[in-house]
């Protein structure tokens, strides 16, 4: 068995709490994204790109998204929002991978956004190649219209993942995970 398969058997995400510095420097952090960007790509149309959110913007993008929650009616859970948002206070990295998709005449959005959630899963193995852990998250405001200025989203683009990056000491254990016979099947007839 080779380490890769070692590696792929056993990866594992880690909780983004428990990611704390060392992040990647710089150089690191270049060659992670140049790794995540060699995915799948129908077309080569590259319909993604990546942003590096350094804890500066991310505070005011955090004090700006508690005053959206402050301000939206009807929210539902607002204390277990606000906390989703807080969590991006907390990685020495964090990088939104957006996708680009638009209409085109031959590759279908659907296959767009299918790379881009490519382009995620390598943005977290190309963090564990470097050594750091990884954690691939959502929360509301990707998915909430009045966050789109905040989150500095241009017209049609939409957040695939936010990936925190950092160091953890924290023991990664098992997860359940799906019986290989109820999700691979062989096609009879
Ligand atoms: C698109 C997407 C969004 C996710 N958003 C969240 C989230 O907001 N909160 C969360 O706790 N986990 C979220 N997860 C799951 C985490 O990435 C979690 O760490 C992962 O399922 C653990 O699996 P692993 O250890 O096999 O990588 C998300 C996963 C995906 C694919």
């Amino acid at each position: 068995m080779t380490d890769l398969t070692e590696y792929m058997k056993k990866r594992r995400s880690s909780l983004s709490l428990t990611l704390d510095a060392p992040g990647p420097d710089a150089d690191q952090l270049r060659s992670i994204v140049e790794i995540a960007s060699r995915v799948p790509d129908h077309g080569k149309l590259g319909p993604w790109r990546f942003e590096l959110w350094p804890i500066a913007v991310r505070q005011k993008m955090h004090g700006e998204l508690l005053q959206l929650l402050a301000r939206l009616p009807d929210i539902d859970d607002p204390q277990k929002k606000a906390q989703a948002a807080d969590k991006i206070l907390h990685a020495p990295c964090v990088i939104a991978v957006i996708s680009t998709a638009g209409e085109h005449p031959k590759i279908p959005v659907w296959e767009q956004h299918l790379s881009a959630g490519a382009a995620c899963m390598n943005t977290l193995i190309a963090a564990n190649a470097f050594g750091f852990e990884a954690q691939w998250l959502t929360a509301w405001y990707i998915y909430e219209d009045q966050a789109r200025s905040i989150l500095g989203l241009n017209t049609g683009e939409q957040i695939a993942g936010i990936v925190h990056i950092g160091s953890s000491s924290v023991p990664k254990t098992e997860r359940p995970r799906p019986e290989i016979d109820s999700i691979f099947s062989v096609r009879e007839g």
